[in-house]
């Protein structure tokens, strides 16, 4: 069983602990993990040409941009599930993660089917950030099995947040349960 973390955050900061502690768990219950740090990864924006838009449903688009989405996209194929991890921005989604998703439209009826959960963290306010995942989830068809949203502003604070890593790792746990029923 393989589970991509994607962490959607422009620093090593609170949303990567989080995905950490998903996947981490994720591997102690038997899957492969990989974590996806977005800010490292050289993803161009989408220019909305839709070239790529799939004529069936069993061949992956092509982008006509070239950078990392093309490793990349390969990997959401491959992998069974999905940790999305977020910053709160606005009460939304961070941009980063938004350009990602909007740049697996040559895959994404491929990924019908697949589980997936979030995670977002906000200095104070959560807004719409995990309704944003849980709506990107349904729109490609996967099994939204939970989220788990926390409160830190300074990178690292969040590990000094009680009871988040047991709540993330309960998550993981149940990602892993949801794969292999
Ligand atoms: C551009 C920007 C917008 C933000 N908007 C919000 C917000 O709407 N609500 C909130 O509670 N925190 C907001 N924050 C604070 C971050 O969500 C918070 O610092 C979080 O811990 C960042 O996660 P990271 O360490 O993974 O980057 C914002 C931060 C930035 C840089």
């Amino acid at each position: 069983m393989k589970i991509l973390g994607i962490c959607g955050s422009p620093r090593n900061g609170n949303t990567e602990w989080m995905v950490g502690r998903v996947l981490e768990a994720a591997r102690s219950a038997g899957a492969e993990t990989e974590l996806i740090l977005l800010k490292d990864e050289d993803i161009k924006l989408c220019t909305g040409c839709l070239e790529c838009e799939l004529h069936d449903d069993t061949t992956p688009g092509a982008c006509v941009i070239k950078d990392d989405m093309d490793a990349l996209l390969p990997k959401m194929l491959a992998a069974d599930a999905f940790v999305f991890g977020t910053p709160v921005y606005f009460y939304m989604l961070s941009a980063l993660l938004k350009n990602f998703m909007d740049r697996t439209i040559p895959v994404w009826p491929l990924l019908k089917g697949k589980s997936a959960v979030g995670v977002a963290v906000a200095e104070d306010t959560v807004g719409k950030a995990l309704e944003n995942l849980r709506t990107y989830a349904d729109v490609c068809k996967l099994e939204w099995v939970g989220d788990v949203s926390a409160f830190a502003s300074a990178p690292g604070e969040i590990a000094s947040n009680e009871g988040i890593a047991a709540a993330l790792a309960g998550l993981g746990r149940r990602l892993v349960d949801t794969v292999q029923q």
